[in-house]
């Protein structure tokens, strides 16, 4: 990383999607964050390490905009695009209820059954191979397993609907500026796209005859539904498919990981399974799963932290860095379960935090209590690596039994 600027704008020149970002980001991440509160990336973007600052920059919707950044990967038209409010709200609220505590609550017993499921296949490979990678059989399907069954779609198209979400989270692992016409990332994301929004359009004409109580018939016989078209309708459960499916397993890589190479943490969990939730909060802000979210600055530009930025200037919030922000947290660098709780900002904040919040919990907390259950002590046969920065978490996790 090459450090330029002045003592008020200092600048970098930080590849945000190399593989070093990905292995080992925080040496890198601690060094933004001493540089000043907003730093300038010579690729094109103004970036920053600070929790306030990243707080500040998703709580001004109007000025720090989703334009041209959300739209490319979600398309026109879905609530995370959007930067009214109402607008914005209008959309959510169709679905807010079937992932709050009550609409989740109602999901823990098909969950659970996914869960025993994949570790039944997980345990077979380990007893007939000695190994298992924990990535494909457990941690990627599972929230796939139960995101479609909450569209109410059949459980045969789940391993494409993995696929084509694979292929929407790997579209700009290529580096940026992309090269729209050329990138093979970025074609095969575009093909997947237009292969889901095909599939979900299917599904909208079929729901409109039959209903039932999954996601798709909730805004095709919503309020909304005379004055939203089925194109929209598609962006928006598109949406809905793609945000919680890589997130949240690779929530579930990271507690894979901890308790293959922290037995005194599984121990503990084991004993006293009440600490489980805070210990995966704990793996969330200092792990981090969606390390950047971009924004666009909108028309009249904006001030933030002393500098005004112009409209159409790039802004990346590093909110995965600001989980180690020593501004926030006491020893910011040490993972520690009995931390005193204090908000992150790993499911973002403001307008768009992340509304599957409460299912992804849920589904990493089943998958604790499964593991501790009935998964052998293991550790890893390989280093555990990583592919992404911008959504990390370990690429593979093969494990062997280490009793
Ligand atoms: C560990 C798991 C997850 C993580 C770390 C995560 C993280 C995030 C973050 C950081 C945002 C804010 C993005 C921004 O401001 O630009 C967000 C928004 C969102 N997430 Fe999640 N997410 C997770 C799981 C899920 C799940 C399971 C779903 C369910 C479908 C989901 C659906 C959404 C949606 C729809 C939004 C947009 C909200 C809005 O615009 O109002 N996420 N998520």
């Amino acid at each position: 990383m090459k450090v330029t600027g002045t003592m008020q704008t200092p600048s970098v020149d930080i590849n945000l999607y190399g593989p070093e970002m990905a292995e080992d980001p925080w040496a890198s991440l601690r060094r933004i964050r001493e540089l000043g509160p907003l730093v300038w990336n010579e690729r094109g973007q103004w970036i920053t390490a600070h929790d306030r600052v990243c707080r500040q920059i998703m709580n001004r919707p109007l000025e720090a905009t989703m334009k041209g950044v959300m739209t490319s990967t979600f398309g026109e038209g879905a609530f995370i695009t959007m930067d009214d409010r109402d607008a914005h709200n209008a959309l959510r609220n169709v679905w807010v209820s079937a992932f709050g505590t009550r609409g989740v609550a109602s999901l823990v017993a098909f969950t659970r059954q996914i869960i025993e499921a994949r570790l039944d296949e997980a345990l077979a490979a380990l007893e007939a191979d000695g190994t298992v990678d924990m990535q494909p059989v457990f941690c990627r399907p599972i929230p796939a397993y139960v995101i479609a069954h909450m569209m109410g779609v059949g459980e045969d198209v789940i391993p494409t609907i993995v696929e084509w979400s694979d292929h929407l989270a790997t579209g700009t692992s290529s580096g940026h500026p992309i090269d729209y016409e050329n990138d093979f990332y970025w074609l095969r994301a575009e093909k997947a796209r237009a292969d889901l929004a095909d599939f979900l359009l299917e599904q909208v004409q079929y729901r409109r005859a039959h209903p039932d109580h999954g996601l798709i018939s909730k805004i095709v016989h919503s309020d909304l539904a005379a004055t939203t078209p089925d194109a929209q309708m598609v962006v928006n459960l598109r949406q809905l498919l793609f945000a919680g499916n890589e997130t949240t397993s690779n929530w579930l890589g990271h507690l894979v990981h901890i308790f293959g190479t922290r037995p005194d943490v599984r121990a503990e969990l084991d004993a006293d399974r009440s600490l489980i939730p805070s210990a995966l909060e704990e793996m969330l802000r200092w792990l981090g799963i969606v390390h950047a979210v971009p924004r666009m600055v909108g028309q009249g530009g904006m001030e933030i932290a002393g500098v005004h930025l112009p409209e159409g200037a790039h802004i990346m919030a590093l909110i995965g860095a600001a989980g180690r922000d020593p501004e926030r947290y006491d020893d910011p660098d040490t993972f520690d379960i009995h931390r005193e709780p204090k908000p992150h900002l790993g499911f973002g904040f403001g307008l768009h935090t992340c509304l599957g919040a409460i299912l992804a919990r849920m589904e990493t907390a089943q998958a604790a209590n499964a593991l501790l259950d009935r998964m052998p002590s293991f550790r890893f046969v390989e280093p555990v690596t990583y592919e992404s920065y911008m959504l990390r978490g370990p690429r593979r996790l093969v494990i062997e039994r280490a009793d």
